[in-house]
């Protein structure tokens, strides 16, 4: 089996970078357990296992000063005590049926100044996500693709904003093009890349994005979503009325091995999501995107330690960031069945996503 490693991660990198960037790096995670203090605050266990990077006070709910108390951050940037997660991968065995986990690649967060109101483009500048913001991306229900590719609505950007890419450089192949969103049906001889926001591809060119885009008030909303927006062009472009405050844009990418991996009860890939909650300092944070965007020093190519308000751990030192487990469940090794209630579900409509009260398995 491919074993996808943080090296190779930062070796590949995950995006085509043209302009003003810094990297928040994260390694081995935080902890791996059933919880999401986004869709289910304080309900132990929530629906699916998550993979969880970032400040060790993450726990079934969230607020800003807990996180900014924490004592460390798996990720490298000190002064990031943010939690990013996503679904656990597992790989069904296609003979036994069985589920093992897929290893965990690390992750990269990129920060980048894009769109409008971005100061290069001749905007206002970008701001820095206020204290308690939240948001999420993608949709855990979700089976299958919806929207024609360049309709350009929130609903279709939200779903070009999930991508999977097949790296296939070392065979020389093209990579997997669907226009992005379900998991790729080919080998995947480099390893399998999840990217979320943006596409490597290249074979593509199609910009991709995170919501950069908000409403200037609301730090969450009902379905966590609508208090945010995309970018028109999802990498660039405008922020719809009703969303004024031009965010830094933020794009996660993560690796990963091989071919068939089925999200919690998800074998297609379309369901993939993405959560963040706010534990930046955000002085630093502002500052950073004001001054680390030189295009004449090294902050305007990527160097995040270059830039001085941002302190750049140590993969060692990060690596030593773990918290344990609250639910007491196995979520490694060889499993029947995946952990909560995920029986697989193929679509092409949207997935029930059960509990354990009307679990049918
Ligand atoms: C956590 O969130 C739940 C649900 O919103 C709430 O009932 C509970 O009081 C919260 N607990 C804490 C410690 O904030
Ligand atoms: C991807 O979308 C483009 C339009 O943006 C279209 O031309 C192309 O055929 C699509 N590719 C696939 C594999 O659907
Ligand atoms: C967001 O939700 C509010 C309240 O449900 C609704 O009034 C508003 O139209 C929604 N905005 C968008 C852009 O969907
Ligand atoms: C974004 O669009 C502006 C024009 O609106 C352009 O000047 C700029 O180069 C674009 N940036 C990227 C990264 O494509
Ligand atoms: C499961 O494996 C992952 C990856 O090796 C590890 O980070 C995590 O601590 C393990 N969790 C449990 C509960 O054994």
């Amino acid at each position: 089996m491919f074993r996808s490693s943080f090296a190779a991660l930062v070796a590949l990198g995950c995006v085509n970078v043209v302009n003003a960037w810094f990297r928040v790096a994260c390694t081995d995670p935080l902890v791996q357990e059933r919880l999401d203090p986004i869709i289910s605050p304080g309900v132990v266990p929530s629906q699916h296992v998550h993979t969880i990077h970032g400040a060790s006070n993450f726990g079934p709910n969230y607020t800003y000063n807990s996180l900014r108390a924490s004592s460390c951050t798996n990720c490298e940037v000190e002064q990031d005590l943010s939690n990013y997660w996503f679904p656990k991968l597992y790989f069904q065995d296609p003979q036994t049926k069985l589920f093992e986990p897929v290893d965990n690649g690390g992750l990269l967060v990129y920060y980048q100044n894009r769109g409008d109101g971005d100061v290069s483009n001749g905007g206002p500048g970008l701001k820095a996500f206020p204290p308690g913001f939240k948001m999420i991306t993608g949709n855990p229900a979700r089976r299958s693709k919806k929207y024609p590719v360049g309709l350009g609505t929130q609903d279709e950007l939200r779903e070009r904003a999930i991508q999977w890419s097949c790296l296939r450089y070392s065979a020389g192949q093209p990579g997997y093009d669907d226009n992005g969103t379900g998991f790729p049906t080919t080998d995947c001889e480099s390893g399998f890349n999840y990217v979320q926001f943006t596409s490597q591809l290249p074979v593509r060119s199609d910009p991709t994005a995170v919501p950069a885009c908000w409403d200037g008030v609301n730090l969450d909303s009902p379905d966590h979503m609508n208090h945010t927006a995309f970018l028109s062009g999802l990498d660039n472009g405008s922020c719809p009325e009703g969303y004024p405050v031009t965010l830094m844009k933020a794009q996660d990418c993560f690796l990963s091995a091989l071919k068939f991996l089925p999200l919690p009860s998800d074998p297609t890939g379309f369901s993939w999501h993405g959560d963040f909650q706010n534990g930046w300092d955000t002085t630093a944070l502002q500052e950073a995107i004001d001054d680390c965007n030189n295009p004449n020093d090294a902050t305007g190519s990527g160097d995040t330690s270059a830039c001085q308000y941002l302190t750049v751990n140590t993969v060692a030192n990060a690596n030593t960031c773990k918290i344990a487990p609250i639910v007491n469940e196995a979520i490694n090794g060889t499993l029947t069945q995946l952990p909560g209630c995920n029986p697989l579900q193929y679509g092409p409509g949207d997935a029930t996503l059960y509990t354990a009260a009307n679990c049918p398995i």
